[in-house]
């Protein structure tokens, strides 16, 4: 039976005045609104207690298993304001399917697709007050998540999970904007491999990148590019993040999905819309040595992250222990262009012929 989520409003909700001020700089995951989601799922129960409730510090005993062996996934989306005042999710079935195999290979239990709809809708609801404008490129961020709050210390898929969502108004996540990034390329640290969770939307994965991305920091750089971690013979993605090379000829080209690389929502809608911007999309094995090389012999022109996040931001080099290979300064014109195409259709600039957009005010 579909779960519903009924409103119990916050009895002190932040007044207009801090919203205000939060919108007009919100920087990414410095703030929340109002409100909350949560539900409950039992083994013997399925889900139950779901609700929207104020926003506040969720109790955990200190055995809840999550603290202990971080059964727990994920997913981030966002909504978006038109230029009509309406309000808007981007392909949030996705998300759901997505949160289902992350759930899956997590050994945590099955929420279905349209309860993650109507949860994230729900939340969107309660705060609509909290979603920006579309200047500055902001949005709300809602960050949907799931974790063991068994209290149990054996090591077994829990018994009792906690699902929640809490919204975050968003600016660009890179505080330059859509300046260029440089990226550290590491073989010395991978964060999945073969087998492994890297196709999950764990919180491990994101832990056993921070390493690599602190060594990226010390040279520069903003995010890391992770090669396979066994054979060292392709790459695979950034930390939170797909990546993308656009050749000379017009092609668009980005790891293959190896099942050790998240499958990026805004990764797959780039490839949908390629042949709209006149480039063709590859999905294939890259070497290391294409990618270095290409930049090389000016076979590459242009490189680019993307994400829910980061959504298109261009990559401006990359660095590594045997040396540095600089993109030329030349604006990124297709990477600027596929970043407003994707833009356009999520802020309801152009119409929507693919069905991506959900409305939910
Ligand atoms: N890869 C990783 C590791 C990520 O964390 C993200 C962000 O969610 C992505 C790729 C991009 O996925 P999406 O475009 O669905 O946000
Ligand atoms: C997202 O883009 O939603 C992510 O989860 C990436 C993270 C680096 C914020």
């Amino acid at each position: 039976m579909a779960l519903t989520f009924p409103l119990h409003s916050n009895p002190s909700p932040a007044t207009d005045d801090d919203v205000a001020r939060v919108l007009a700089d919100p920087g990414f995951g410095d703030h929340f609104t109002d409100h909350m989601v949560v539900a409950t799922w039992t083994h013997d129960g399925g889900w139950g207690d779901a609700l929207v409730k104020p926003y506040g510090p969720i109790q955990l005993d200190p055995a809840s298993a999550v603290l202990h062996y971080a059964q727990e996934i994920f997913e981030g989306l966002k909504a978006y304001r038109h230029a009509d005042g309406s309000i808007h999710l981007f392909r949030p079935e996705a998300n759901a399917r997505r949160f289902q195999a992350s759930a899956a290979r997590m050994m945590l239990p099955k929420l279905d697709v349209d309860d993650f709809v109507t949860a994230v809708a729900e939340l969107v609801k309660a705060d609509a007050r909290w979603v920006p404008g579309s200047e500055g490129e902001r949005s709300l961020y809602l960050r949907p998540f799931m974790f063991a709050s068994e209290v149990f210390l054996g090591v077994r898929a829990a018994q009792t999970v906690t699902f929640a969502v809490i919204a975050s108004p968003a600016g660009p996540y890179f505080p330059g904007g859509v300046k260029p990034v440089d990226i550290w390329v590491t073989d010395t640290w991978a964060r999945a491999g073969v087998g492994g969770t890297g196709a999950a939307k764990c919180g491990g994965n994101y832990a056993a990148s921070l390493i690599a991305q602190y060594e990226g920091y010390e040279h520069g750089c903003s995010q890391v590019l992770f090669i396979e971690a066994a054979d060292k013979d392709r790459v695979e993605e950034l930390g939170g993040m797909n990546v993308f090379l656009v050749t000379a000829d017009g092609r668009l080209v980005t790891p293959a999905l190896t099942g050790t690389i998240l499958e990026g929502i805004t990764r797959d809608s780039i490839l949908t819309v390629a042949a709209d911007l006149g480039l063709t999309p590859e999905e294939r094995r890259v070497t290391p040595e294409e990618l270095f090389g290409g930049i090389a012999d000016g076979t590459t022109v242009e490189a680019f992250s993307c994400g829910t996040a980061a959504v298109v931001t261009p990559i401006g080099g990359f660095k590594s222990a045997d040396g540095e290979w600089r993109l030329p300064e030349n604006g990124s014109p297709r990477t600027l262009a596929i970043r407003n195409g994707i833009l356009d259709i999520q802020y309801g600039r152009v119409p929507d012929t693919r069905g991506w957009l959900r409305r939910v005010l």
